[in-house]
């Protein structure tokens, strides 16, 4: 038995004034409010679009509501089965309140529910299914066989570097770069406040201590000048994180690294693909570390890849990703290394996907583009940073809301698209105000984007129907709540 949802808030009689039908609407209960007589009975509803359309008409907000209110509105039988009220909604027809004997509604059912849309989703329609069920047959499923080869050489490839190491995961990527290079106890990395928390986590877990640095304004990524006012006697690493598919200014983050002799650990988990002044990011540290958790640009489920120019610290790589045991010496241990393989199933869809990365990264500019298109035209909608030297990827599609101009905030938006079937995601959080990497140090520019950013749907095989459809949702909410707050100021 199917749950009746709670749709009381959605209910307002007939004596409410449009400014009820308003700030119910705005309060977020799916876009939708019914009216109903002294029975209970449904005389008629409004959807964000009606009631705009009332004001817009001339109507006050004082106004009752039944004067403006959509008269023709198709419900639902709440007895019927859910599949046959299902067929009741289209395009046009995007909720439907489902009624009792006597009219009354008691439910309601929408379009959104039917079409939800995730921020990411892989797209696993190339070599993926062929190569892994080759991979079974083979029986070469655990850490050996040829797809991780044939994986490691299509990345390395694609970067134009000698050497790529498959690992489990985008974590122990970074921790197993940070060990190689030597970090331990009583050393200093210097991490962005804003990135995924794992970036800061690895270096705990080498006994080291995160030095948060700030980001900059038009890159969302680290600030060199700030990088270098965190410099200490113990600094022995930096590490620029690609945040959202945008690279990190590296030059005079590089030439801070060469002064003070750092080592430049690239987390480019979120970036594959993305260019600074023609160098592929990752290819421009001491290592360059990716994710291919199942939300990246190109997945394997779980999976990892460390990149490096330097054929010792590959080695170095190699042998601490493999329980620290020597190559030619099966069960001599040169050091306490730790297991960090990739299984070659994994491997096989990752050669699958690497197959089909150009194709992801140019889908996605087109996504992009139209994305940039619509959104230009929406007051209060910031579009992501492109700093003229970069190409930004667009791991997802990420926004900045200036509520002084939208009329509405980040997270009064998501909630609003949410109820649409539209998944976002708010920006990670300062890591500074995280018990576990706490700072008292400011960081204005990251306390700022945390709070303002949001990220939209980019699936490499997202419809452009859809890009329009999340487009036009914001559009609409922004309309709505500005139209609200210009009545209010009235
Ligand atoms: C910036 C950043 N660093 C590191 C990671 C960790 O990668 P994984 O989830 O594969 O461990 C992620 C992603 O989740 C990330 O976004």
């Amino acid at each position: 038995m199917i749950q009746r949802r709670d749709i009381s808030e959605n209910i307002l009689s007939g004596s409410a004034t449009l400014k009820d039908v308003l700030v119910a609407l705005n309060r977020g209960i799916q876009g939708v409010v019914f009216v109903v007589d002294d029975s209970g009975a449904m005389t008629g509803l409004f959807t964000d679009g009606d009631a705009r359309r009332a004001l817009l008409g001339g109507g006050n907000l004082s106004d009752f509501a039944a004067q403006h209110m959509n008269r023709k509105f198709t419900v639902g039988k709440a007895s019927d089965s859910r599949q046959e009220n299902l067929k009741l909604l289209n395009e046009r027809v995007r909720h439907l309140p489902l009624v009792d004997e006597a009219g009354r509604p008691v439910d309601m059912i929408t379009w959104a529910e039917m079409w939800r849309l995730p921020v990411m989703e892989p797209s696993l329609a190339g070599n993926e299914l062929k190569y892994v069920t080759d991979c079974l047959g083979s029986g070469w499923i655990s850490s050996q066989g040829p797809y991780v080869r044939r994986f490691e050489e299509a990345f390395a490839t694609f970067h134009s570097v000698p050497h790529a190491l498959t690992v489990s995961n985008g974590t122990v990527a970074l921790h197993l770069a940070l060990v190689a290079l030597g970090i331990g106890p009583g050393d200093e990395v210097i991490v962005p406040d804003l990135t995924f928390a794992a970036s800061a986590n690895v270096v705990i877990h080498c006994g080291a201590t995160p030095v948060l640095a700030d980001v900059t304004p038009d890159t969302w990524t680290l600030d060199p000048a700030d990088v270098a006012r965190k410099i200490t006697r113990r600094t022995k690493a930096v590490m620029p994180v690609h945040l959202y598919g945008h690279p990190c200014d590296m030059d005079p983050i590089l030439a801070l690294a060469k002064k003070h002799n750092l080592f430049v650990v690239e987390d480019n988990a979120e970036a594959l693909g993305a260019e600074y002044r023609g160098a592929k990011t990752g290819t421009m540290g001491d290592v360059g570390c990716f994710s291919f958790f199942a939300n990246k640009v190109i997945t394997t489920g779980e999976g990892g890849m460390v990149i490096c120019k330097d054929a010792a610290l590959f080695q170095k790589m190699q042998v601490l990703r493999d329980h620290g045991m020597e190559k030619s010496r099966r069960y001599w241990h040169l050091v306490p290394g730790f297991n960090y393989r990739l299984t070659s199933m994994q491997a096989a869809i990752g050669l699958a996907q690497m197959e089909r990365l150009e194709h992801f990264l140019s889908r996605r500019d087109e996504i992009v583009a139209r994305y940039d298109a619509a959104l230009s035209k929406v007051p209060g909608i910031v579009l992501p940073p492109r700093a003229p030297w970069a190409r930004n990827i667009h791991w997802l599609y990420s926004i900045l809301v200036d509520p002084a101009l939208a009329g509405i905030d980040r997270d009064a938006l998501a909630v609003r698209l949410g109820e649409l079937g539209i998944e976002t995601r708010g920006f990670f959080f300062p890591l500074h105000i995280m018990p576990p990497y706490a700072s008292t140090d400011a960081f204005p520019v990251t306390t700022d984007v945390s709070s303002r950013g949001l990220s939209l749907p980019t699936a490499n095989d997202i419809r452009f129907e859809d890009v329009d459809r999340v487009c036009a949702a914001i559009a609409d909410i922004v309309r709505t709540a500005l139209t609200l707050k210009n009545h209010a100021a009235a």
